[in-house]
């Protein structure tokens, strides 16, 4: 097999390449604003097979299909409650998934099976513009989950999704991710509107731009609607090789002296804010790599995935990361660094 390629994404050849190899059943490294993705052709149930085959992903977990905008994903939902058409109104493109009932026969295997469909429109440009391409093929959605191994590190660069798969795959570069973590999910197939999974953007941020009052985990449970158990919802995912310890703020302090006083303690990797730093011996111990944690959620997403593969590949034995307090606008970098911890 030849050695996967990287391609500018925003030159025209590039994109027919794109476009040719989703058209023949290939997969394809697909740039987006929140992270990169593994796509194929939504309607192609054999391509959509290569990609559960290639990350080792479990066939029934259901992949999200993104299209270029609303009109498109009317053909893979059966209906389009208010609040999803709100939702798709006041948020797309941008990094927010909607889960609606599907249309029957179409993106099956994309679907993982379920009766529902999760769609999403993402505002990368290199994204946008092969969308629209493929459209003009007749291709009106790609299903793409992110492009890692599945239950590791998401990838927010090409270079990452080239070492995820080294062979036999081609790439479009679309430089580093903005948001830098997932899209935040909302299920609007089951009464109330339900947060699935936290993104950038929490359900008070979700309300603040589109109006719709999401329920909280609370509400969901007394409806009895618990999440399916899809990949994303597992207790654990996003893991780096390394070990990685979430430290609560009261015993930072007392962890890191207790461990500098190791002689051979482990090589440690660590994701602190610039006010830890000064609780860091000086200088740090052999071994010890320090990474600046962001003080705003959304540089601390932009980064986090990024910094986990840095320490990754730097060798780290452990990682440790202060972990974000209860503030909701964390609340999509906790649950990230949570299943990664577990
Ligand atoms: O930002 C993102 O959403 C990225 C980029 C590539 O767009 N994609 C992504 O895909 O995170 P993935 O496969 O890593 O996570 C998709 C999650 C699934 O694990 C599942 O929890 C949820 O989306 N999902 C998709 N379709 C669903 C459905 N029909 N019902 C319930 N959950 C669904
Ligand atoms: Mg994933």
């Amino acid at each position: 097999m030849t050695a996967s390629r990287i391609l500018p994404g925003d030159s025209p050849q590039a994109l027919a390449e794109a476009v040719a190899a989703l058209a023949r059943g290939d997969l394809l490294g697909l740039p987006t604003e929140t992270v990169y993705g593994l796509a194929a052709d939504a309607c192609n149930d054999a391509a959509v097979a290569k990609i559960f085959a290639r990350k080792g992903r479990p066939t029934g977990h259901p992949l999200i299909v993104h299209v270029a905008d609303a009109a498109a994903a009317a053909r893979f939902a059966a209906q389009v409650p208010d609040a999803a058409q709100r939702l798709m109104a006041t948020t797309w493109p941008g990094p927010l998934t909607v889960i609606l009932p599907r249309r029957e026969g179409v993106a099956t295997a994309s679907a993982g099976g379920l009766s529902t469909v999760g769609l999403r429109c993402p505002s990368h440009p290199v994204a946008q513009a092969l969308l629209r391409a493929c459209a003009q093929q007749c291709i009106h959605g790609l299903a793409a989950p992110s492009a890692n191994a599945f239950g590791r590190i998401s990838p927010t660069r090409a270079v990452h999704v080239r070492s995820e798969f080294p062979d036999g795959l081609l790439i479009l570069d679309g430089g580093d991710c903005d948001v830098g973590i997932e899209s935040a999910i909302v299920d609007c197939t089951r009464g109330l509107p339900v947060l699935l999974r936290p993104g950038l953007w929490d359900a008070a941020h979700i309300r603040a731009l589109s109006g719709v009052v999401l329920a909280s985990a609370g509400e969901a449970a007394a409806m009895n609607q618990v999440a399916p158990a899809t990949s994303g919802t597992l207790a654990s995912h996003y893991a780096p090789r390394a070990r990685l310890r979430l430290l609560q703020p009261h015993v930072l302090v007392e962890r890191l002296a207790a461990q500098a006083a190791q002689t051979h303690g482990p090589r440690l990797g660590l994701w602190l804010p610039a006010s830890a730093r000064e609780a860091l011996p000086q200088p740090l111990p052999h071994g010890w790599v320090w990474r600046a944690q962001a003080a705003t959620p959304a540089q601390a997403a932009h980064d986090l995935f990024t910094t986990l593969r840095e320490l990754d590949d730097l060798g780290c034995d452990e990682i440790w990361v202060l972990e974000p307090g209860a503030d909701p606008a964390w609340a999509g970098v906790r649950d990230r660094l949570q299943r990664a911890a577990a």
